[in-house]
């Protein structure tokens, strides 16, 4: 299944600010963060079970400068300096995609900026699992 968490909806929390002047976003804006290393984006998400997940991550950066981040699932980093490139313009939206480990029931994912200029604007993430709960009859 898939399920999208807007960067604006708690329990989601921005570290920064929830704005909406760049159109082309989901919900009801997007997570600007303050442009500082360890800025970060983060999410409670549910995975059916233990394995791996399939993180999208919806962004938008109109800036010149390679941002990256590290990923982190439940405090662990699982990517670091994971890029993302320029979108071109700030309402220019693409789809950053990454595997990360989950466990069944609730997972902490966090986004965190590991260059001074911050994460770009962060619109959402969709996980998408492996489906049935271990145990339950498919
Ligand atoms: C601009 C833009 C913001 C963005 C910021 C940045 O101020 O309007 O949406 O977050 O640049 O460089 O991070
Ligand atoms: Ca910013």
């Amino acid at each position: 299944a898939t399920t999208r968490y807007e960067a604006e909806t708690a329990p989601a929390v921005c570290d920064g600010a929830i704005e909406s002047n760049h159109a082309g976003y989901s919900g009801s804006g997007f997570c600007n963060s303050t442009n500082v290393v360890g800025a970060s984006s983060r999410f409670t998400i549910n995975a059916a079970s233990a394995g791996t997940a399939t993180l999208a991550i919806r962004y938008a950066h109109g800036g010149t400068d390679t941002r990256s981040a590290n990923i982190l699932v439940n405090g662990s980093t699982v990517q670091s300096a994971s890029a993302f490139a320029a979108t071109g313009g700030w309402t220019a939206w693409s789809t950053k995609t990454v595997t990360i480990p989950v466990n069944a029931g609730s997972n902490a994912v966090q986004l965190s900026a590991s260059t001074a200029a911050g994460l770009p604007n962060i619109d959402y993430v969709e996980v998408t699992d492996s489906g049935e709960p271990t145990g339950e009859p498919t």
